[in-house]
Parts: structure tokens; sequence; C-alpha cells
């Protein structure tokens, strides 16, 4: 019997990186899977990726910033596969709606962009809050459901000129501690990542600032940056799996030991 045998999973920003990886894993273990994130032909690509590869997927395109998109996925998802029992929030908007890019370079808090505040909030916490509220009446009439947020370390440790990113993602962490409390009662665990993997926007860091990212490696008790599908993909099946059916409200570090350091 596979872990996730039958269980219906929503995975946002599951376009590329730690969000694709999780699909694929969830697929792997038999669940049925939402392949949510913005740019149609990515979704399309890693749904079929998954049907190609004997699972079952279906792909929506959908920007997490908007709420009527984000009550759409939910619908479309429960309406191809009867229900929802897993949300795994991992998509996180950049910088401002007319410029989505990650920032490399520190930006002292006072000289906060009010855009960017607005936006990271908006297409992270908020869109998280989105999710929960639109899977929580499904998990609720079965008893079951598993919400996996994604934060970050950054935030956890207040990294210097990171200010919109650090309090969105805190913000999230509120969140899940917060649905935890609530929804344990109905057999609804709510838990969260704070991951450090390589993925693109890893690759921007290595291009921008290439001897903090070597001094980082160098630190990491590891000794490695992460892998999305290696390291990414077994934690999330954990805990949407029963092998969690104990455990909620907690922050996951998963990031090769960074803590010890930071
Ligand atoms: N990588 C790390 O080490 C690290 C560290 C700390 C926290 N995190 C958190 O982990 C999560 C995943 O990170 P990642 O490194 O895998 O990111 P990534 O490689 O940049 O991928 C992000 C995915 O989210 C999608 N996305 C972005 N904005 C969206 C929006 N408004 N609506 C829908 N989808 C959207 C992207 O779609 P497009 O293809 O359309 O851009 C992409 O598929 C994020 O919450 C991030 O903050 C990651």
């Amino acid at each position: 019997m596979k872990q996730l045998q039958d269980k219906v999973a929503i995975v946002t920003g599951a376009g590329r990186g730690i969000g694709r990886a999780i699909a694929l894993a969830y697929a792997a273990e038999g669940a049925k899977v939402a392949v949510v994130s913005r740019t149609p032909s990515t979704v399309e690509a890693v749904a079929k990726e998954i049907n190609d590869a004997g699972g079952t997927a279906i792909g929506i395109a959908c920007d997490v910033g908007k709420r009527d998109e984000v009550f759409g996925a939910v619908e479309t998802t429960v309406q191809a596969f009867g229900t929802v029992h897993i949300v795994v929030n991992n998509a996180q908007g950049f910088g401002t709606e007319s410029d989505p890019q990650p920032s490399t370079v520190f930006v002292a808090m006072e000289d906060t962009n009010e855009d960017e505040w607005e936006y990271t909030f908006r297409t992270g916490a908020t869109a998280s809050l989105w999710f929960m509220k639109a899977a929580f009446p499904h998990m609720k009439a079965q008893g079951y459901g598993k919400i996996i947020n994604f934060a970050s370390s950054s935030g956890q440790t207040g990294f210097p000129g990171n200010t919109c990113y650090n309090a969105t993602k805190e913000a999230i962490r509120a969140l899940t501690r917060t649905a935890a409390n609530e929804w344990g009662q109905y057999g609804i665990n709510v838990n969260v990542i704070n991951p450090a993997l390589e993925t693109r926007a890893f690759e921007k860091w290595k291009t921008a600032r290439p001897e903090f990212v070597q001094a980082l490696v160098e630190k990491i008790p590891m000794r490695r940056l992460g892998d999305p599908e290696r390291d990414g993909g077994p934690l999330a099946v954990f805990l949407a799996s029963p092998g969690s059916d104990y455990i909620t409200g907690q922050t996951f570090l998963l990031e090769g030991g960074m803590h010890t350091f930071a």
C-alpha cells in the first residue's frame, strides 16, 4: 500500500522547484495531484510528466495572488477528484505585481517598497489563508486533512535586507499555529517547512553573490545545499501521510542543520 493511496493533493507553485518535486513524490505515493502554478505551460508539463509515469494529475493554471483563482482551483480539484485531503502552500510571489522578480540585494527596512510589501503578503500569507479556507469545509466534512505551508529561515532569523519576505513568511507560521489549534479537533494537521534547497531562486543567489553561497555551503553541517527531489519530496510525503497524524503546529527545518550557526 502506498503512503498516499487515493488521497487528493493540491500543490501550489508546482511548475518547478520544490513544488514540482513534491507533486512528483505525492503522485509516486499514489495521490491524485492538482498541479497548481502561475505559468500554464509548466503546469501542463508537470501534470503530463506525472500522467506519463502512470500517476494521476491535472494541471490548473492559477495566480495565487488572485482570490477568485484560488477558490476556483480548489473547486476544479474537487470536481475532478471528489474532495481534497492535502494542501501544500508552496507558491510565493516576489517583488511587485508588475515586476515579480526575487531580489538578491540588501534593501534596508526603512526603504521598504510598499508595493512589494502588499504583493509578497498577498501571494504568501493571504494566498495560504485563501487555500486553507477553501479546502477547510472538505477536510472538516471528512474528518481528515493535511496542510503544509512554506516559510523560511530568513524570516525566522530576521535576515537583514529582506523585510517583506521575512514578514509574510512569519505570518504564515502564525497562521499555521492558529489553524493547528483550531482545526486539530477535526483531524486536520497543519505544519510548516522551512527549506534550503537548490532551486532557481538559489541559482540567482549563486550568480549574484557567489561568495555568500560558497560561505554558506562551507558552514552547513551537511556541507551541501539540499535537493528538491532527494530532500524535499520525502519530508512533504511524511507530513501528508498517516505517520504524522500526531504532529501539528510545527516548523520543520529542512536545511542541513543551518540553524546551528544562523
Ligand atoms: N529554495 C529555497 O531554498 C527556499 C528557502 C526558503 C524558503 N523557500 C520557500 O519555498 C517555496 C518554494 O521555493 P522554490 O525555491 O521552489 O521556488 P521557485 O523555484 O522560485 O518556484 C516557485 C514556483 O511558484 C510559482 N509561483 C510564483 N508566484 C506565483 C503566483 N503568484 N501564483 C502561482 N504560482 C506562483 C512559480 O511559478 P512560475 O513558474 O510561473 O514563476 C514556480 O513554479 C517558496 O515558498 C519559497 O519562499 C525556498
